[in-house]
């Protein structure tokens, strides 16, 4: 047993789908996380993978034509193909439809059944394909799946369940007891809110006769296991429960990171499960926040989704890793725009680390041949250049506690704030003007620190841009660029004077596109598949179908100040609220709109009118003087899609 080991896990993401910008958050985040362990010399494990049973993936084959087996076999390459081009170092890969998986739920089932901890009974409620969950009349939000808003099915069979409600009060006890153990604390205390309400036992089977495409009840032929029950086990059973002791003792507890979407089967089915197989808690479950387009989650089925492949190939993979590790706020929502992509890109990577590396090249080339100077004797004991190297390896160890602690993002912004210091060090010392003295002394130690400065900051961002951090540290001279031994992340005097620095060629070109100016929507970028071989004006299908159109309930309406033409709207999509800037004041009257159900662009980018968000647009008809909004013919309500 390694007492100081690291286990980090992502969710094993549904086959069926592509991969997209969210899952490749999570899925680099706990990539860069682990490779700083790795750096940092601790025993690590990574696993992804993919979840491969259920309801969707067989209709999904049954579409296709083809055996469920042979269907994910061949979906699941996109998982791995895009992990790879995101230069992800996962050490196992598991799905659920292996052997060494599927033999392992099955002894846990019959285990547990054996134990009298699973039941048979009649069972009569809800089920969301979607999600795959179960629900009782209850937990349905205005007869929809309470968490992603769809139709459920009413499902009335025999079934098997889990004992689940008999863990219920140890379960409050032991998140309480360990404050670590659900993180962030929002999500701790949204799990213990969950908790007040009585917990059901979990159903756990699925008939057969209604789902083939899972794994066998050991002790029912009929029936097959509920797709969480047997993908939450993916965790234990890729390390070797039940078949390597030691191994499984090597690396569990793990560390799972999730998305705040699946925070109650991680933080409440799967602490059970784990309760009645008799096997330790996790460390920690961090649910991290989502992505938005705009201002909805970025997902499949709301078809806003930004593939990371587009990104990388644009702007290549590790922009697009730093991108998603700075931007995001771990645990909080953020929104994905290429516009923010490219701010962040152009200030971080681009003037700030790019324009540094460029000045020290430079500069060396210039002044000393390309070799890098010797600094003054005692330059390092105290002075500037002394306090320049202090704050690196300051960044250094509160890099290191973010990344423990799960504020990757504050850890990375100190980094650049290293890089902020290094180029106001080089301004402020002026070795332009340090050339031209006698006395070479003060200009190497200027070129010196800058460059040893540099070093640290590129080892510390090495495991979130593994290739350019490499290229930086060879241009610096570095003999084994490639790897960080942690212990000159917190020295000086690391590079050797006489080395020969290059040019890599610029590491950070900049990227020049124009910023929408405010209050002017960005442009809509048309792919030029959807344009080839149309008349101009004429809109391709695919192009159409983009349009998202939805019914909203307009709840309250108020004037803008200073807009005449402008009202502010609150709108009900379904369960999401929405904030609408409309010109209709001139039409309408406050009073007048309340209550109406009207239809909505519901997936157009957030713009501000006036200083105010609006998150959608409304259609409305008009001629000449007159505008009359358009709504729907009769009741319905609202959310529901228009075509
Ligand atoms: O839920 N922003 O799989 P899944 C950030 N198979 N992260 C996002 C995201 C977004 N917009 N969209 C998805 C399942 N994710 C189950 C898991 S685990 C035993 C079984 C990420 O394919 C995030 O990590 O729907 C989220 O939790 C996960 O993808 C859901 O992936
Ligand atoms: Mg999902």
């Amino acid at each position: 047993m390694k007492p100081d080991s690291y286990y980090i896990t992502t969710p094993i993401y549904y086959v069926n789908d592509k991969p997209h910008s969210g899952h490749a958050y999570t899925t680099v985040l706990a990539d860069v996380l682990a490779r700083y362990q790795r750096m940092f010399g601790r025993d690590t494990w990574f696993l992804t993978g993919t979840d491969e049973h259920g309801q969707k993936v067989q209709e999904a084959a049954a579409k296709a034509g083809i055996p469920p087996q042979a269907h994910v076999d061949r979906t699941v390459q996109r998982f791995v193909e895009a992990w790879k081009r995101l230069e992800i170092r996962n050490d196992d890969f598991i799905r659920t439809t292996e052997p060494r998986h599927k033999v392992i739920v099955q002894e846990i089932l019959q285990d547990l059944f054996d134990r009298g901890e699973i039941y048979r009974d009649e069972y009569d409620g809800w089920y969301c394909v979607s999600d795959e969950r179960f629900f009782t009349e209850k937990d349905l939000a205005a007869g929809k799946c309470p968490e992603c808003g769809r139709d459920v099915q009413r499902v009335r069979e025999a079934n098997y369940f889990f004992k689940m409600s008999q863990y219920q009060d140890w379960l409050v006890e032991y998140i309480q007891a360990h404050p670590g153990f659900i993180q962030p604390d929002f999500r701790r205390n949204e799990t213990l809110g969950f908790l007040r309400k009585p917990l059901q036992d979990l159903c756990i089977s699925r008939p057969k006769s209604r789902l083939a495409w899972g794994i066998e009840l050991p002790f029912d032929r009929d029936y097959v296991t509920y797709v969480w029950f047997d993908a939450l086990v993916n965790y234990i059973s890729a390390i070797g429960y039940r078949r390597d002791d030691a191994r499984f003792a090597r690396w569990w507890p793990a560390i799972h990171l999730i998305g705040k979407d699946i925070l109650t089967t991680h933080t409440v089915y799967w602490p059970c499960m784990l309760k009645a197989m008799g096997v330790a808690m996790p460390k920690t479950i961090f649910a991290h926040g989502w992505w938005l387009s705009g201002a909805t989650k970025m997902s499949k089925s709301l078809g806003n989704v930004v593939n990371p492949i587009d990104m990388l190939e644009r702007y290549g993979v590790d922009p697009f890793r730093y991108f998603l590790m700075a931007e995001m706020a771990m645990g909080q929502d953020a929104s994905f725009t290429e516009e923010a992509f490219i701010r962040r890109y152009n200030a971080d990577l681009a003037n700030d680390l790019g324009n540094l590396l460029n000045r020290v090249v430079s500069m060396t080339g210039k002044y000393c041949d390309g070799r890098l100077p010797a600094p003054e004797p005692g330059a390092f004991q105290q002075g500037p250049a002394a306090a320049l190297l202090a704050q690196a390896a300051a960044a250094a160890a509160a890099l290191k506690t973010a990344v423990e602690n799960f504020t990757l993002q504050a850890g990375v912004a100190q980094v650049i704030e290293v890089v902020r210091a290094t180029n106001k060090f080089i301004e402020t010392r002026q070795p332009w003007t340090q050339a031209r003295a006698a006395d070479r002394g003060p200009l190497h130690t200027t070129l010196y620190a800058a460059a040893e400065a540099l070093r640290i900051c590129a080892g510390l961002l090495m495991p979130l841009m593994p290739g350019k951090m490499t290229d930086l540290r060879a241009a610096l001279g570095m003999e084994n660029p490639m790897t960080v031994n942690p212990d000159e992340l917190t020295k000086s005097e690391v590079l050797k004077p006489g080395a020969q620095v290059a040019a890599p060629g610029a590491l950070f070109p900049r990227i020049d596109a124009p910023t929408p100016a405010a209050e002017t929507p960005p442009p809509q970028k048309v792919p030029a598949s959807g344009t080839v071989g149309n008349p101009e004006g004429v809109l391709a299908y695919e192009d159409f179908a983009k349009v998202q159109l939805r019914t909203a309930k307009i709840m309250s309406a108020e004037p803008i100040e200073g807009a005449v033409k402008l009202l502010k709207l609150s709108v009900l999509m379904g369960d999401e609220r929405r904030q609408i800037v409309a010109g209709i004041a001139l039409y309408y009257k406050p009073e007048q709109l309340i209550g109406k159900t009207v239809v909505v662009v519901s997936n157009l980018a957030p713009i501000k009118l006036r200083g105010v968000e609006s998150q959608g647009m409304l259609l409305a008809a008009s001629k000449g003087e007159c505008l009359r909004l358009v709504t729907v013919d009769g009741d319905l309500s609202s959310g529901a899609i228009v075509k």
